[in-house]
C-alpha cells in the first residue's frame, strides 16, 4: 500500500525503531521502577533515556518534566483538567483539533470556564494582534496548536509566547503536527505546556505521548496511583515525573519512542520537514496541472508542514478517500479530520475534504501514483 496518512500516524518507522521495540519486548519488558532487579532498573532507564532526549531535542528545563502519556489527547487533557480552575478564560482557535475543542468546549457548557475562538485568516494562520485582543483580566490560558492539520500552516508560535509572558499567561502547544519536523525550544519560545504525540513524526510506536510541564505551569494530578517509588505516601508524591504519572507507563512504546527520537534528531527535522514539503509541493503543482481540484492552505512552501488538503469538483472527498483505498490501494484521509471548526470556515463542513500527508519515507513515485490514480478517477 502506498501510505500517505502520516498526519495521523506514521507508517513505516524506522529500522532502528523495529529493533529497539523488539529487543526492549525480548529482554527489558519489567515493570520500571517498581522493584530492585537488573530488568526493573533497565526499564526505568529506557524511561530516562528517553526523557534526556526529549529534553535535549524541545531545549526543555529538566528531563523529569517531560510526563509520558497515551497520546496528544492524554497530554492536553492532563493540561487542561490539572490548569483550569472555576472562572478561568482560555484563548483557542478554530484551527483546534477536537483534543482541544471538546474538552475546552465541554469546560465551557459546564461554566467551569470561558473561551474565545479566534478565526485563522485564509492562509490558516491565527494573528497575533488578535490573541492580544482577546485577553481579559479572567484570562489564564492560551492554547494553539503549532500547525493545523487540515492546512499545515504553521503558526507564529513565539510570538503568542511573547504575549502569554507580557500578560503573565500560560501558553499551551499542541505540537502534533510540529513536533519531530519543526525546531520547537520551550524555553526561548515561552512555551509552558508542549503537548505532542510520539506516534507521529517522532516516528515512535502508538500509545505514547508527552506533556512537558515548565516551571510556570502547576499542573494538578488528574490520575493518581502507584508510582513504583514512595510507597508510603498517603497521597501522590510531588515530585516529577511521578506525581502526573500514576501507574505503569507503556515503557515498551517509550522505548521504541526513544529510538524514533535518535532518528530525527540524526536526520535534521528541517531535512525531513524539506523533504514532506516538497511532496506536497510536487501535489499541488500536479492538481493545478489537472484542474477541478481545490487546494488549502497557504501557497508559500516555507509556512507549511507537510499536509495538504483539497477537494474536487467531480467526487465528495469520501467517495475518492473509498476509490483510492479499494482500487489504487493509496491510504490517504478524507472528511473533517476531527477538526470541524476549520472546514466550516474552508465551506468543507460537513462532507470534509482529502487530506494528503507524506512521511519520512514516502516517495515522489508515491505521489506520482497517487496523481496518476487522481487523474483516472475523476476522468
Ligand atoms: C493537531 C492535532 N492535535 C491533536 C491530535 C491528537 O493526537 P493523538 O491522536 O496522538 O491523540 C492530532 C491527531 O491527529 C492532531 O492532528
Amino acid at each position: 500500500m502506498i501510505y500517505l496518512d502520516n498526519a495521523a500516524t506514521s507508517f513505516p518507522k524506522p529500522e532502528s525503531v523495529y529493533r529497539a521495540l523488539d529487543h526492549f519486548a525480548r529482554h527489558d519488558l519489567a515493570n520500571p521502577g517498581r522493584a530492585g532487579h537488573k530488568m526493573a532498573l533497565a526499564a526505568e532507564r529506557a524511561l530516562d533515556d528517553a526523557r534526556h532526549r526529549l529534553n535535549q531535542l524541545f531545549h526543555g528545563k529538566e528531563p523529569q518534566r517531560f510526563i509520558f502519556t497515551l497520546n496528544c489527547t492524554d497530554a492536553l487533557n492532563m493540561a487542561f483538567k490539572g490548569v483550569l480552575i472555576e472562572g478561568d478564560h482560555v484563548i483557542t482557535s478554530n484551527l483546534e483539533h477536537n483534543s482541544i475543542s471538546r474538552p475546552l468546549r465541554q469546560m465551557e457548557l459546564d461554566n467551569h470556564i470561558t473561551l474565545t475562538r479566534l478565526s485563522a485568516d485564509g492562509g490558516g494562520t491565527v494573528n497575533p494582534d488578535d490573541v492580544r485582543k482577546a485577553i481579559t483580566a479572567k484570562t489564564r490560558l492560551i492554547a494553539l496548536t503549532h500547525a493545523s492539520n487540515v492546512v499545515g500552516t504553521v503558526q507564529p508560535i513565539a510570538e503568542f509566547g511573547r504575549i502569554a509572558r507580557e500578560h503573565d499567561l500560560l501558553l499551551l502547544v499542541d505540537a502534533a503536527q510540529t513536533a519531530g519536523v519543526v525546531p520547537i525550544d520551550v524555553q526561548t519560545m515561552n512555551i509552558d505546556l508542549l503537548a505532542f504525540p510520539g506516534h507521529k513524526s517522532l516516528l515512535g510506536p502508538t500509545g505514547t505521548g508527552a506533556l512537558y510541564v515548565g516551571p510556570r505551569a502547576r499542573v494538578g494530578a488528574w490520575r493518581e496511583g502507584g508510582t513504583g517509588g514512595d510507597s508510603s505516601s498517603e497521597t501522590q508524591p510531588k515530585e516529577f515525573p511521578y506525581f502526573l504519572e500514576g501507574g505503569t507507563p507503556n515503557v515498551l512504546g517509550v522505548a521504541g519512542l526513544a529510538a524514533g527520537v535518535q532518528y530525527v534528531t540524526e536526520k535534521g527535522l528541517n531535512a525531513i520537514r524539506e523533504h514532506e514539503v516538497e511532496l506536497t509541493e510536487r501535489l499541488w503543482r500536479r492538481l493545478d496541472e489537472l484542474g477541478g481540484f481545490e487546494v488549502f492552505g497557504h501557497r508559500d512552501p516555507t509556512k507549511r508542514v507537510g499536509t495538504l488538503s483539497f477537494r474536487s469538483e467531480a467526487l465528495p472527498a469520501a467517495e475518492l478517500g473509498g476509490i483510492l483505498d479499494q482500487a489504487f490501494d493509496i491510504a490517504i484521509r478524507p472528511g473533517l479530520h476531527c477538526a470541524p471548526y476549520i472546514h466550516r470556515a474552508l465551506g468543507t463542513f460537513p462532507d470534509g475534504a482529502v487530506r494528503v500527508s507524506p512521511g519520512a519515507f514516502s516517495t515522489a513515485e508515491d505521489i506520482d501514483r497517487l496523481t496518476q490514480a487522481l487523474s483516472e478517477i475523476v476522468a
